[in-house]
């Protein structure tokens, strides 16, 4: 007769289920070769708009401490090469993730990098603390998110900045179908059992929430990936308003999106509907909550969190005059395309990194040349100046303001807001013509 593993108490044993779980069915894929990752990384725009998207008030800088906590079976390897002068720590409960990391640094030789077998919640136990720390798809998965979370937060330095990723419940809902199926079925997460699962879902009549899923999701198409969703010990989702109020109870507080654009009235199809106007007057995690019940399809929400108590914030903003000091970046993975264009555009903007295909930006002549002039060095106010002289008319300051904020909320550019901008003569407070 097979024991059964004892656990001294309830979120011990959801713990050691979750443990065995990732030892045999490790997440993602491991993967055995990094050199494409290296070679994408290489490039230090790319690095430099992941910073900012961090730190837009931090002047760059690429030794910080990092913390990759549930890192799986590539994440904490992957950062290390991402940033070599960085010191990555990769920290997961499963033995087979840390295997498969300890794998990649030997193979690729990484000096930056140490993986220790150690639950979130014993993070403390290292001794150390960290300027960042990712955490992504691993706090939904614990038997008690509030004291992962919180564990995570004591060891954030006071200016860190976190990096969270955890599941939403309406895109889910067919995942959360299947998997109270798959517990009424008796469907295990054993080979035999992800077997007797494939074998069902090619059955899933038309029209199923999860038909989308398994079509589009292109993770659906490995073991691996469909155990992890939908045969998974512990599973939770977090909608908006929950998700800030778990945040909030861990002293953190929301900084942005990684992905902004698909939670704005401004973009997409929310810019079009008849409550737009109204949508912007609520405050920001209103408006957020209200996006994803009218968008309903989200999967995860990602986003950067500081502590509460970091006196400076990391906050970006439009009033007054200092945005005319900040060096917009362009993101990674961003296209402006020529043809097929909207009425009146000159060109279109996109992030291909979107999933929602709605979230392209049209803009106009004018707003191509400022466009042009972003260098990566250039400030607002000298892509202004160098477009209108040193007297751009209200209009034309109030047109440059809105167009930049615009592109921050398309996720087209991040901000490096780390110098000061110097109110030229004749401007007033806001930056305006006096
Ligand atoms: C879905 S995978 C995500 C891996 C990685 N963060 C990524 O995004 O690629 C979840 C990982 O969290 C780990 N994990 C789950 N509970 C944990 C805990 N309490 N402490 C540390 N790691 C944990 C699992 O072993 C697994 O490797």
């Amino acid at each position: 007769m097979s024991q059964q593993p004892r656990y001294p108490s309830p979120s011990l044993a959801v713990e050691g289920k979750v443990q065995e779980f990732y030892n045999r069915y490790p997440y993602p894929r491991p993967v055995d070769d990094l050199e494409e990752y290296r070679r994408h990384w290489q490039n230090q725009q790319r690095r430099r708009a992941d910073y900012h998207l961090f730190w837009p008030t931090r002047p760059y800088r690429e030794g910080q401490s990092i913390l990759i906590a549930g890192c799986g079976t590539s994440q904490a390897a992957k950062h290390a090469v991402r940033w070599p002068a960085a010191q990555v720590t990769g920290v997961d409960i499963s033995a087979t993730s840390v295997r498969c990391t300890a794998d990649l640094k030997r193979r690729y030789n990484i000096h930056n990098l140490q993986v220790y077998q150690l639950p979130i919640e014993r993070i403390k136990d290292l001794g150390m603390s960290f300027d960042q720390i990712v955490c992504t798809g691993v706090l939904h998965h614990l038997a008690d998110p509030d004291a992962g979370l919180s564990a995570l937060r004591s060891v954030l330095n006071p200016d860190g900045a976190m990096h969270l990723m955890v599941y939403a419940p309406y895109g889910r809902a067919g995942i959360y179908m299947l998997q109270e199926f798959c517990r009424r079925a008796g469907i295990p997460a054993t080979d035999e059992g992800i077997q007797e699962l494939i074998d069902a879902l090619s059955w899933l009549p038309p029209g199923h929430p999860l038909e989308n899923l398994l079509r589009e999701a292109p993770d659906f198409r490995n073991r691996a990936a469909l155990a992890d969703a939908l045969l998974h010990p512990q599973d939770r989702a977090y909608s908006v308003p929950q998700l800030f109020d778990f945040i909030e109870k861990a002293e953190l507080t929301f900084g942005r999106w990684v992905k902004q654009a698909p939670y704005s009235p401004c973009c997409g199809v929310l810019a079009n509907i008849p409550q737009a106007c109204r949508m912007k007057h609520l405050s920001l995690p209103e408006q957020y909550a209200a996006a994803e019940l009218f968008r309903g399809t989200m999967l995860r929400h990602s986003m950067v969190v500081y502590r509460s108590d970091n006196p400076d914030g990391q906050l970006v903003n439009f009033d007054g005059v200092a945005w005319l000091g900040y060096v917009p970046v362009r993101m990674p993975d961003t296209v402006c395309v020529l043809e097929r264009l909207p009425p009146g555009a000159v060109a279109v903007l996109i992030n291909r990194t979107h999933t929602y295909k709605d979230l392209f930006m049209p803009i106009n002549s004018t707003e191509k040349c400022l466009l042009d002039a972003i260098n990566g060095n250039r400030c607002i106010g000298d892509i202004s100046e160098r477009m209108f002289s040193s007297s751009a008319t209200n209009s034309q300051h109030e047109m440059v303001r809105n167009f930049f904020e615009r592109l921050g909320q398309h996720d087209q550019i991040v901000f490096d807001a780390s110098q000061r901008y110097k109110i030229r003569t004749g401007m007033n407070e806001m930056g305006q013509i006096a």
